[in-house]
């Protein structure tokens, strides 16, 4: 695997010593997904495909399974994931301005989640659960409720000046 693992910074060892704690099971592929996404926040393509090796099943199968499930990343993610909530109750209550202020601030090129600096991923996602805090925001674990952009702006100016620190 040295010649892989130069084209990559995928650490397949860790990959081979993942699946194995699952006993390279097929059935466990979620899990071992799971483990992998936890470790490079998303799921690198060459580690799906050592998976696939593995197990022995093909790399299609894998992919597929990373495609399927929402909680699955094939893009690298930010080291601050920003949720957006846009369900109704977020949505009539102003969370498209508060997502506008947001990917302004982090520079946020148009068709990407991640910004250039690689310290922040946008996404929206449908209701959070939380509609009496609308709209809310949600960075890494963190809920931030009743947001405006000027809420917000106030909140990533903090993380950048902490980043810059
Ligand atoms: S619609 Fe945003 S929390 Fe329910």
């Amino acid at each position: 695997m040295a010649e892989i693992a130069n084209k990559s910074s995928v650490d397949f060892a860790q990959i081979k010593q993942i699946t194995e704690s699952y006993d390279c099971k097929k059935a466990n592929l979620i899990a071992i997904l799971q483990r992998i996404q936890e470790s490079y926040r998303y799921l690198p393509e060459d580690a799906l495909a050592y998976v696939a090796e593995l197990i022995g099943i093909s790399p299609a199968s894998v992919y597929g399974v990373a495609t399927f499930y929402s909680q699955f990343s094939l893009d690298p993610k930010g080291k601050y994931e920003i949720r957006v909530c846009d369900g109704t109750a977020c949505h009539v209550r102003g969370s498209m301005p508060v997502l506008s202020a947001i990917k302004k601030k982090t520079g946020l090129q148009e068709g990407k989640i991640t910004s250039e600096n690689g310290l922040f991923t946008v996404e929206t996602v449908s209701c959070l659960g939380a509609c009496g805090l609308a709209p809310v925001v949600v960075i890494n674990e963190k809920v931030y409720p009743q947001m405006t952009a000027d809420a917000i702006l106030i909140v990533l100016d903090t993380l950048m000046k902490e980043e810059a620190e």
